[in-house]
């Protein structure tokens, strides 16, 4: 039907098998010298909830390794996941300035298509607000700070 088809298969593939869906713990911070960051954030309007661990290397405020564990849809799965890749990698003052386009873009097959229908465009706003979330525990910060780059669904 017209709705099944209007997932990508990145979305699909996501939703089967999320690469970055576990914890992290604070043995596996003090292992590397890092600070384990644990935020959580729900969406009020569909009841759906995800949590993000961030293990983040103090000198250079470089995230270092990410996990997610979700009460989540298949499109909060999904969203969260390639979230979490895109946040890998980066210092915190990148990652908050990843937006849901960016998450729903990425998971696109081709450039022109959304990765799903509409009405889930929604769902990757949760996945962004997280990192919002994440960056106010680790600046000691209010979440917002952030403001102008928080999108309430
Ligand atoms: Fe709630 Fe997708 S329906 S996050
Ligand atoms: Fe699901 Fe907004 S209602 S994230």
């Amino acid at each position: 039907g017209a709705l099944w088809d209007a997932y990508s298969n990145k979305v699909a593939a996501r939703m089967d098998n999320p690469k970055y869906l576990g914890t992290l713990s604070q043995e596996d911070a003090d292992a590397k010298g890092a600070k384990l960051i644990i935020a959580d954030y729900g969406a009020e309007s569909c009841g759906d909830a995800v949590r993000l661990y961030w293990l983040i290397d103090p000198k250079t405020d470089r995230i270092i390794d990410a996990k997610f564990k979700s009460f989540g849809c298949g499109t909060a799965i999904a969203s969260s996941d390639m979230m979490v890749e895109l946040c890998l990698g980066k210092t915190v003052d990148e990652a908050i300035k990843i937006t849901n386009i960016d998450v729903e873009k990425a998971l696109r097959d081709d450039p022109e298509t959304p990765a799903v229908p509409g009405q889930k465009m929604h769902c990757s706003v949760m996945a962004y607000d997280v990192i919002k979330k994440a960056a106010s525990l680790y600046k000691g910060v209010d979440m917002a700070s952030f403001e102008d780059e928080i999108i309430v669904c």
